[in-house]
């Protein structure tokens, strides 16, 4: 691995930095408030080649490498990590499952639109009874001819009612098990498609999350993704790169409530000099910077292996798992760096801490991180 960035992956740093700071930092406190869906910040990452950053540049797309959006992740995440988990699943887990799996005529249509950020798209794998157990799929996709009559409930489904495209995941041969499943591009007009209550969340706030109801929905057989059957590998391929999104994401998460410490133990004054010279404030630092340090290693390998077509199933894993454990820890001492400053929105690591807790849980829990890698290793 490289550990020298290139010049373009610094202008890609640099731009996300200079963007999170200048745009998102002002109104991120009153979106999370208001669980406010960032429309205008969304849109304008999108003219900025964010939303697209990996797809090629014949279907709209920056062409970018991994290791490019692992860099603006994080500077997009240290700030408003409801906007970077909208980019992460419109990159990572639709643009990207699109661009490997799809058909051409799928592309023109849809990729071409989602690349460049015109419009959104979400993945709906998780059901009220499939979480981490993702093969117990109960929506089905009966396979009626020339159309599958999609039916069921997909539960926690990010950019649920701000998407125009669903990837959905449904069971259409039950009796071969996971080897029955296929994945439907179901375009949001659809007749019988109803988008349920949006999620009063603890953290990530601005992002908005549905349950979506599907009742005798037709989906065209041209909106399959790939072979029948196809559809469970194709959502564990797709996730395997969503994890080093969301690894990059907690990376962000901690970095940021680092930086703000930082300045706060410099600010702050008790018993006469500022609390970075007491040395129980100045081990929690360095606790944090080699931590983050860490993580940091760990989501560039992750991305790295991507990059150089390795198989990256372990290293995503380990990223994602150590990089929200990183996230967690760290917001909550950057709250206790804070003292009761922290325990309040002004300043921010509140949110933080908030945030960071949704990355041990979705794109796989961290305990199914942890089954990930024992099978990679054992294998
Ligand atoms: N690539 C390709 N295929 C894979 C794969 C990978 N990385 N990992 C597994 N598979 C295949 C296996 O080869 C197997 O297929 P075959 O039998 O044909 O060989 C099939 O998938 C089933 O695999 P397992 O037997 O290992 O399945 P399992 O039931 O024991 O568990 C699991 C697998 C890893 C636990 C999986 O269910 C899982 O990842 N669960 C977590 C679900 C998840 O991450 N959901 C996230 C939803 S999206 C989201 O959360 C987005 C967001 O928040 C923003
Ligand atoms: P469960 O699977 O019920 O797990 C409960 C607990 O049991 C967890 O601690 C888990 O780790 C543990 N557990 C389960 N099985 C095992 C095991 N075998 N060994 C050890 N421990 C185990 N899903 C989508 O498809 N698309 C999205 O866009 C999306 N966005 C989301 C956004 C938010 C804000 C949230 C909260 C969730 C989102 N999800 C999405 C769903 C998310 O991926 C699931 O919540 C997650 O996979 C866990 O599933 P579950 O909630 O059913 O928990």
């Amino acid at each position: 691995m490289n550990f020298q960035l290139t010049e373009e992956q610094l202008a890609v740093q640099a731009a996300a930095r200079e963007f999170a700071q200048n745009e998102l930092w002002a109104g991120v406190i009153e979106r999370d408030e208001h669980q406010k869906f960032p429309a205008e910040q969304i849109k304008k990452m999108g003219e900025l080649g964010f939303m697209g950053m990996m797809v090629s540049p014949e279907y709209g797309g920056g062409g970018m490498d991994t290791v490019s959006y692992v860099l603006a992740m994080e500077e997009i995440s240290k700030v408003d990590a409801s906007c970077s988990v909208i980019m992460s699943v419109n990159n990572s887990l639709v643009c990207w499952g699109l661009e490997k799996y799809g058909t051409e005529e799928q592309k023109q249509k849809y990729l071409t639109k989602l690349a460049t950020g015109e419009i959104i798209g979400a993945f709906c794998l998780s059901e009220p009874e499939a979480g981490s157990d993702a093969t117990m799929q109960r929506t089905t996709a009966v396979d009626m001819g020339d159309h599958y009559l999609l039916n069921g409930t997909k539960n926690w489904i990010t950019n649920g009612s701000s998407a125009s495209v669903y990837l959905v995941i449904a069971q259409t041969n039950p009796e071969l098990k996971h080897r029955g499943i296929n994945a439907l591009i179901v375009e949001r007009d659809t007749p019988g498609f109803v988008v349920g209550t949006k999620e009063n969340k603890l953290g990530i706030r601005g992002s908005d999350t549905h349950s979506l109801m599907f009742t005798d929905v037709k989906v065209p057989k041209e909106n399959r993704i790939g072979e029948d059957g196809f559809g469970f590998k194709f959502a564990m391929q797709v996730l395997a790169g969503g994890r080093i999104g969301i690894a990059a994401q907690a990376l962000g998460i901690a970095s940021g409530a680092y930086e703000l410490a930082v300045k706060y133990s410099k600010e702050r004054k008790a018993f006469g000099v500022p609390i970075s010279q007491h040395q129980a404030i100045q081990f929690k630092l360095a606790d944090m910077a080699t931590n983050i340090d860490a993580a940091r290693l760990l989501c560039l390998q992750a991305a790295h292996d991507k990059d150089a077509h390795l198989d990256y199933a372990k290293s995503g894993a380990m990223a994602k798992l150590f990089a929200s454990k990183v996230a967690m820890d760290t917001a909550v001492e950057a709250v206790q760096v804070h003292g009761g400053y922290g325990f309040v929105k002004e300043f921010h690591v509140e949110r933080l801490m908030r945030d960071a807790k949704i990355t041990q849980i979705y794109e796989g829990t961290s305990e199914i991180q942890k089954i990930v890698i024992s099978r990679e290793i054992l294998k």
